[in-house]
């Protein structure tokens, strides 16, 4: 489904622009407080007064279901409480572009004002949830603040004290580009997935306003990327600090944060600077972790330009560094402002980069999505030569990211899933100084080891882990196991992140598409995996 929603507080236009933008886009439009009338026979104002408003909540969310439901794309302008639910909030989120309306305090008063006095002529009601002893200035403020959090998981916010063509023009072009959503309360994002748009990253950042931007990339993306990056720090015209750090996992260290830090803050930095990561995870998950430490904290932007940092490093708000202790142990949560993945970055990535991207794919896929499994494993092979739908794969597997992030943003409980593969695989890289595999071949090697590992308990069906095997064969992935590395290996475990005391998290694909996380021994998992 690719529906438009209009939500925000009462009197801000939503069903007149859903009406005005309808035929535009040849899409038909529903107005939920309409459908609510025709379905109880009588206005939302004497359903409220006579039923309460939990009895009018469950019919507007039973229409809103409905709505759900229509596999027809529609425009749909919401009441404003529809999606105070955040279950209904996120199906909605993912099933089209949401649009939060927001009109000017003294407009929106007045616009009210000017209803009420209509209704006692006989036009609209005013709506019951906008009566108060205070009145309707305070009410509306009231409600405002009391619906930040949920109308702030939108897709775009728009004033709408501008022509009304305006308006339309600049949610028809957002329709189209169907940015997908992170929604985390206030700290919600879109994130952008698109086809050569080279113009986007610079106007999305001039839409933030920042006063600054410290810029982070590193000496391959320098190269491969240069116009791109060029015409971003022309267009903007903004003071900018550009840090280039050498290329490489092995350069994802507390060192090359103090560089970072160093030259962010001798330039012309404040807290409406914008850090934006220009480059592959490396670069994304030290860009955050500068953001996330700068001035205890300013605003990220992360353009994502290898396939592994555009289907899993980029969304999620994981930021950090290694350390000589282990991969990722030092870092922040911190969430990005936007995410910018233009598969056109995927031109000039080598093609074991690409590869090891399709190996967090192949991750995703087995943990939660048999039919995309099935299409890696079909398509593989010319997915590894670059060949290939690239952005319909990002958005469908950054989907599944989102539906975990927003469920466990700080990974307290199943987000844990996502490091399926990751035990190992850390583990792997680590015994060869980050410099022997690249991070998706070391998760792939680590999926298959864990997958045995499952198998060997009985836990997982029988045959998932040559199934697992043979994708990433066919996605030119390594998946013969060095058993001295392995054993070399071994140690390195007892200082992943999932551990605890002598016991280990360990997610698990049951079987492709079904996932769960067991508890293990670390005794255990470590002979299992050293026994030939
Ligand atoms: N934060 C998270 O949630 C998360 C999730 C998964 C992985 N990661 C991290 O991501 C990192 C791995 O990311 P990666 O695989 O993108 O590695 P990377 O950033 O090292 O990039 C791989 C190589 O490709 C080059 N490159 C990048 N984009 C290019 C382009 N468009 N054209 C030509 N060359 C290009 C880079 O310079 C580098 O040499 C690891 O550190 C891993 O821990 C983080």
């Amino acid at each position: 489904v690719n529906n438009l929603y209009f939500t925000g507080l009462p009197g801000t236009g939503k069903s007149t622009l859903a009406r005005f933008i309808a035929p535009r886009l040849g899409l038909a439009h529903v107005d939920t407080d309409a459908e609510i009338e025709r379905r109880v026979a009588c206005s939302v104002a004497d359903y409220w007064n006579a039923n309460g408003e939990r009895a009018f909540r469950a019919v507007e969310r039973q229409v809103v279901l409905d709505v759900l439901a229509d596999p027809a794309p529609k425009i749909v302008a919401f009441g404003g409480g529809a999606l105070l639910s955040s279950d209904l909030r996120h199906q909605v989120v993912r099933s089209g572009l949401v649009v939060h309306l927001k009109t000017p305090p003294d407009l929106l008063n007045s616009r009210l004002e000017a209803q009420a006095r209509g209704h006692a002529l006989g036009g609209k009601s005013v709506r019951p949830i906008l009566a108060a002893a205070e009145g309707l200035r305070a009410r509306l403020a009231e409600l405002e603040l009391a619906r930040a959090e949920f109308y702030a998981e939108s897709h775009m916010t728009l004033w709408t004290d501008d022509e009304i063509e305006t308006l339309a023009d600049a949610v028809c072009v957002k329709y189209t580009q169907r940015p997908l959503l992170v929604p985390l309360g206030p700290r919600s994002y879109p994130v952008h997935v698109v086809s050569n748009e080279p113009h986007l990253p610079a106007d999305v950042l001039a839409s933030m306003g920042p006063s600054s931007i410290v810029l982070l990339t590193d000496t391959n993306v320098t190269l491969a990327r240069r116009t791109s990056i060029e015409s971003l720090l022309t267009t903007l015209a903004i003071p900018r600090t550009v840090v280039t750090l050498p290329a490489g996992e092995s350069h994802k260290t507390t060192a090359s944060m103090q560089t970072i830090w160093d030259a962010a803050l001798s330039g012309e930095m404040d807290r409406d600077t914008v850090v934006v990561g220009f480059g592959g995870g490396v670069v994304n998950d030290m860009a955050g972790f500068a953001a996330a430490t700068l001035l205890r904290g300013i605003r990220f932007v992360s353009i994502p330009t290898t396939l592994l940092s555009m289907v899993d490093a980029s969304v999620g708000g994981k930021t950090g560094v290694d350390c000589t202790q282990g991969k990722n142990l030092i870092g922040a949560f911190h969430q990005p402002s936007h995410v910018i993945a233009d598969v056109a970055h995927l031109e000039t990535l080598p093609s074991r980069e690409l590869c090891s991207g399709l190996a967090e794919l192949v991750k995703t896929a087995a943990l939660f999505d048999a039919a995309l499994f099935h299409c890696v494993r079909k398509q593989g092979a010319a997915l590894s030569r670059g060949e290939g739908d690239f952005a319909e794969l990002v958005r469908v597997c950054l989907q599944h990211k989102i539906d975990v992030v927003t469920r466990d943003e700080r990974e307290t409980g199943d987000r844990v899933l996502l490091n399926f593969g990751h035990t190992v695989g850390h583990a792997l890289e680590r015994a060869l100084n980050y410099e022997g595999l690249s991070h998706g071949e070391a998760v792939g090697l680590g999926m298959l080891a864990e997958t045995k590992f499952g198998e060997s308990r009985g836990w997982v069906e029988a045959g998932t882990a040559e199934m697992i095997r043979e994708t990433l064969k066919v996605c030119g992935l390594p998946t013969e196991f060095d058993h001295a590395l392995l054993a070399k290996a071994a140690p390195g475990m007892r200082t992943d992140k999932k551990r605890s005391g002598d016991c280990i998290r360990l997610p698990l694909v049951m079987s492709v598409g079904r996932s769960e996380v067991r508890r293990v021994t670390m005794e255990d998992l470590v002979s299992a995996l050293l026994s030939p």
